[in-house]
């Protein structure tokens, strides 16, 4: 990643370390945020208003936070890469084709949002002894965020 030069008492190592980490959550997010979409436009079923709305929340949400995301990096003073080949190979969560049933949809989703949640308290202790409160607010808000969507992903398909 290019980097900016800034001083905002974080050492260089460290602030590259936070950036690659919010880089691959980035890449992570939307690859989530892609899939989610893609499932609201192609789901099907009875319950077809149900899940195509409940995906258009969840997407929507996901958009405005790769947003807030890319705009941290580079408030640390790095230049975050927004490209599918970037993304595609920094990603946790897998593209898929094909058209899933609305239930595998569902099951699939919740899956990739305990990903991210894994994901994030992995990293969280080490943005924390960093001393980047601003980084460690906004992941502990994704954290809720996510734990919020698969508590209703799980209830969904209960
Ligand atoms: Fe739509």
């Amino acid at each position: 990643m290019l980097k900016d030069k800034i001083e905002v008492n974080i050492a260089l190592k460290e602030r590259e370390k936070i950036c690659t980490i919010l880089h691959k959550l980035l890449a992570s997010t939307y690859a989530l945020y892609l899939k989610t979409q893609n499932y609201h436009w192609n789901v099907i079923g009875p319950q077809f208003q149900t899940f195509h709305l409940l995906f258009q929340g969840q997407y929507e949400e996901l958009a405005e936070a790769i947003d807030e995301m890319a705009e941290r990096i580079r408030a640390l003073g790095y230049f975050p890469e927004g490209s599918f080949e970037t993304f595609s190979k920094l990603s946790l969560i897998k593209g898929e084709f094909g058209h899933p049933g609305a239930m595998e949809m569902i099951q699939t989703l919740l899956k990739d949002h305990e990903a991210l949640i894994q994901y994030m308290r992995e990293h969280l202790p080490f943005v924390e002894e960093q001393e980047d409160g601003a980084t460690a607010d906004f992941l502990n808000k994704r954290l809720a965020i996510h734990e919020k969507a698969s508590w209703i992903l799980r209830s969904t398909s209960n």
